[in-house]
């Protein structure tokens, strides 16, 4: 069986409370609204690639527990691929905590388990499926060391590689940038992997030219309701793509909804423009924003105009 888009990634459930403002430390405060739903950068990105009417598979391992089980039927209700989903009785399900403030603005901590326990024994397994597909998409929830791996066996089969090198971390090995087709981080990422400020697009622009030294094909920096700016190894300057202004509600997972719409396009039209792509990528995150929660939020190709596909 052949894929569109292969995430090798994280599935997360998302314990979120909605709150005036983020607490301080030690502080309690009321909140107005808790639910449970299904995250992680990895099970976001390919949720919203196959709502858009992409073949996908995911590679992960959740608990053998309650949110394990049920994590398996929501990629099976939303017609992912699940034939390298694993289940371990040695860690539990990976858990969000999330906090999202009435501006839309949200604060997580992730508690990884189970999906630190993916490595190369998974990968081998997965290899004759990842050798024959269009996209692979990897995230730092899991594993650096399977994330890498992953990223190099599909650029050996030269299967194109998105990497989102979030959440961010300091010392990124090296060998990421040169597995990386695109290489894809919002404003703090790309402020953490450089050193230097990103908070407008001036900045942006300069931060993609030293990221794509550093051995990717490409670069984009998304910087959320100021669009994103575009570097191609082949050009010598870098676009900025600008969005439509949204009233955001809640931008939890608005990043994975952007990367999953990026893994869609890149495999349903590999010859489009990346600038095309990254455009049509924001406004699918768009509409994301505009709904509570991540993958509750992820518009399907039906709800999406036209014009996108
Ligand atoms: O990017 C959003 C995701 O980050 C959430 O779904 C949460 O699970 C965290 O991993
Ligand atoms: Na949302």
């Amino acid at each position: 069986e052949a894929f569109d888009v292969m995430v090798v990634g994280s599935c997360m459930t998302d314990l979120v409370s909605q709150a005036p403002r983020l607490p301080k430390a030690g502080e309690t405060i009321h909140g107005h609204k808790f639910f449970i739903g299904f995250g992680g950068k990895g099970a976001n990105q390919c949720i919203q690639a196959a709502r858009l009417g992409a073949k996908t598979t995911m590679v992960c391992k959740v608990g053998k527990d309650f949110f394990g089980d049920n994590y398996i039927q929501n990629f099976k209700d939303n017609g992912v691929n699940t034939d390298f989903v694993e289940q371990t009785s040695s860690a539990a399900t990976g858990a969000a905590s999330i906090i999202v403030n009435d501006a839309g603005e949200n604060a997580i901590v992730i508690v990884a388990g189970a999906n630190l326990l993916l490595g190369s024994e998974e990968l081998q397994k997965a290899l004759p499926a990842i050798s024959r597909g269009k996209v692979l998409v990897c995230q730092l929830e899991i594993s650096p060391q399977t994330s890498l791996q992953a990223l190099r066996m599909a650029q050996e089969n030269k299967v194109k590689t998105i990497f989102n090198p979030a959440p961010a971390i300091p010392d990124l090995d090296t060998g990421f940038y040169r597995a990386s087709d695109v290489f894809c981080c919002n404003e703090s990422e790309a402020e953490l992997l450089t050193g230097s400020s990103v908070t407008n697009v001036e900045e942006a622009h300069r931060a993609a030219q030293e990221l794509l030294q550093r051995g990717c094909g490409s670069v984009i920096v998304t910087l959320g309701p100021q669009g994103c700016v575009v570097l191609e190894a082949r050009d010598s300057t870098s676009k900025h793509v600008p969005t439509t202004a949204v009233t955001a509600v809640d931008t939890t997972g608005a990043g994975d909804s952007f990367i999953g719409a990026l893994a869609f396009y890149m495999a349903h039209y590999p010859t489009m423009p990346l600038e095309e792509m990254t455009r049509r990528a924001n406004q699918v995150a768009g509409v994301s924003v505009q709904a509570v929660g991540t993958q509750t939020s992820y518009p399907f190709r039906k709800e999406l105009p036209a014009e996108l596909f």
